[in-house]
């Protein structure tokens, strides 16, 4: 049985057709039947409308094989005899029979923010297929995505995808791959994940040249159970469910385990396996992906990274990473009544989103609230979306901040080791963006494409620097980024004053460089996104002590039942209640009425 089990992984840039691959891998192997919706797998409806995966999506599929071992090889690569794996990675055999084939594929997001997705992901396969888009070429999180598969000792299929569009660069594709990942040429599938050409053969190859599960631990009895949680989410009736990769013995309904860190023990409810709806099973095996209904009510006992183990086993596998929030933002909800809601709703996202740290806050000017730390500015962007959504809540956001330490009364700030790939025609351009962001060169390469590599203070990524970046270069130079440390900074509060009174929701900790186009921006956009009160309207930014910018917003009156003649008391009520509707919408900020919306204008800078 084991010998049977394939658990894979897809992974490439952001929209270079992971999920549209997974959509023919499932059609071949039967699970989807007829029509049905494009990205089968990203069901979340932010991630449809959005058009990127946000989350790690598992699926298994059984596939029947026959016949000799090369037929499955591009027809290039049958005489070659190649092996395509990571350096260092055990040799396997190719050998088989006619076959049943369970697949384990787990389809990943492909954005930087979601990279502990990809992270958690190759922690539980034994193999991935590298997708690269031929109109792209590599990008960069396809280097960076390549490199932690080589770090975990995977065995990468590498695939040149989206051949049949007419500006696909098919051939310089692969020689990029050929230089970056140092396999010859005709180890490299072509492929068109649209149309299904060479997706089969692509199948059969996984199969062939990724290993069956063979993962013990060898401080552990065997058959003592040990499973990594990879992922996890509360179920209002069955508690929280935890998705595992089991490493060693099995796991059955009825039986009892214990959470390795959290150490506490809960009797098995239900397991089973992702079709890709949760199917009921008698018993999960070693080696096998698949869900564990845990019927604990606390989300916080089911951390993802833990490991389910036997009751007597001692050890905890080894966890992921720790992700660590970059961004951070002060969420409140409109209606203080919500407060409650908004923390069960945060409870329950984390569940699913271990990147998510959130504390409760109190704010005079908004109320109580919490300091929530997201991945980066797609992350906060979806946690808002999916708490407004799904949790029907009314939210105001403050802009993300990066998070400053204060050591002797002196400012560290974060720094970002980025890394940047780009056609060379853009290569001066973008160097001088990252000059004008307080970036400090690192390294520069140029192989097919040039690679540069900075460290970028993280307040400065987090401005605009994507989007000028996307500008600049047509949309061709693509960045990946981690971070490297905290640096020591001339820093300090910018102060935001309405009418002489700071309002700390606007204000922040600015370098000193930045300090006067900050507040600048800031006065002059609160300026535009405050509407006219009936007293005049003071903005002022002080710095170090010092008004540095300031903008005033001259009175209005306007009594908006003014112009209804007569005693018409239906449409003068319909007005007044219309604008009671309005005023839901805006925030007393201090002693000015500040809209919602002017939060989240500030909040998409
Ligand atoms: P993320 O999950 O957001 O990183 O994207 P992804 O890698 O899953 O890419 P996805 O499958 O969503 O595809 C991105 C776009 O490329 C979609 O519009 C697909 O229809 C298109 N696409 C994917 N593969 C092919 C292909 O082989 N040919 C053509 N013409 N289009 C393709």
């Amino acid at each position: 049985m084991l010998g049977n089990i394939r658990n894979f992984a897809i992974i490439a840039h952001v929209d270079h057709g992971k999920s549209t691959l997974a959509d023919r891998l499932l059609e071949l192997t039967g699970i989807l039947k007829g029509t049905h919706d494009n990205q089968f797998l990203d069901r979340n409806p932010i991630s449809r409308e959005r058009g990127i995966t946000i989350k790690l999506a598992p699926v298994r599929m059984s596939y029947e094989v026959s016949g000799p071992v090369g037929d499955f090889l591009p027809a290039s690569a049958r005489s070659s005899n190649v092996e395509l794996r990571a350096v260092g990675s055990p040799s396997i055999s190719t050998t088989r029979n006619s076959q049943n084939y369970i697949l384990n594929l787990i389809d990943t997001p492909g954005h930087v923010d979601f990279s502990y997705e990809v992270d958690r992901t190759l922690s539980c396969v034994e193999g991935v297929v590298l997708l690269v888009d031929a109109t792209r070429g590599i990008q960069a999180q396809t280097v960076s995505n390549a490199y932690k598969a080589i770090d975990k000792n995977l065995i990468i299929i590498p695939v040149v995808n989206k051949i049949d569009l007419p500006s696909a660069e098919v051939e310089k594709t692969k020689k990029s791959m050929v230089d970056f990942l140092g396999v010859s040429k005709n180890e490299i599938f072509e492929i068109s994940a649209k149309s299904g050409d060479g997706v089969k053969e692509l199948l059969e190859t996984i199969i062939t040249k990724i290993p069956p599960p063979t993962f013990h631990l060898s401080n552990l009895p065997i058959p003592s159970t040990s499973a990594l949680i990879f992922d996890s989410y509360y179920d209002s009736h069955k508690g929280v469910i935890a998705f595992v990769r089991i490493f060693s013995g099995s796991i059955k309904k009825g039986q009892i385990l214990k959470i390795g860190f959290a150490g506490e023990n809960f009797i098995v409810n239900d397991v089973g396996i992702f079709d890709p709806e949760l199917v009921s099973k008698d018993i999960l095996d070693e080696g096998e992906i698949g869900y564990v209904v845990t019927n604990l009510k606390d989300i916080h006992k089911v951390r993802v990274g833990d490991s389910l183990l036997d009751i007597k086993s001692q050890k905890p596998l080894p966890g992921y990473k720790k992700v660590r929030p970059m961004v951070f933002a002060s969420v409140f909800t409109v209606d203080p009544n919500d407060y409650i809601n908004l923390k069960k709703a945060l409870e329950k996202l984390y569940l699913n989103d271990s990147a998510l740290e959130f504390s409760p806050i109190y704010s005079k000017a908004l109320g109580a609230g919490f300091r929530v730390g997201f991945l980066g500015l797609l992350h906060a962007d979806v946690v808002r979306e999916r708490l407004e959504r799904e949790y029907d809540l009314d939210l105001v956001l403050t802009p993300p901040q990066v998070e400053y330490e204060v050591r002797d009364g002196k400012y560290f700030e974060p720094i970002a080791k980025i890394f940047i790939l780009t056609p060379s025609e853009y290569m001066s351009d973008i160097m001088k963006l990252c000059m004008d962001h307080r970036a400090r060169f690192v390294t520069m390469d140029n192989i097919s494409q040039v690679s540069l590599s900075y460290e970028v203070p993280l307040s400065e990524l987090i401005s605009d620097f994507f989007s000028e970046l996307k500008s600049i270069s047509a949309g061709f130079a693509s960045l990946d980024w981690e971070f490297l440390k905290y640096e020591m900074v001339d820093a300090d509060k910018l102060e935001i004053l309405l009418n002489e009174e700071p309002i700390d929701e606007f204000s922040e900790i600015v370098a000193k460089d930045r300090s006067l186009d900050k507040a600048r921006d800031l006065v002059v956009k609160l300026k535009g996104f405050i509407p006219k009160q009936q007293y005049e309207v003071k903005i002022q930014a002080k710095y170090k002590g010092k008004i540095i910018a300031s903008e005033r917003i001259p009175p209005f009156r306007k009594d908006v039942t003014a112009k209804l003649y007569g005693g018409d008391r239906t449409r003068k009520d319909k007005l007044l209640s219309k604008q009671k509707k309005g005023k839901k919408k805006m925030k007393m900020v201090g002693r000015v009425e500040i809209p919602k919306d002017a939060f989240f204008k500030l909040f998409k800078r």
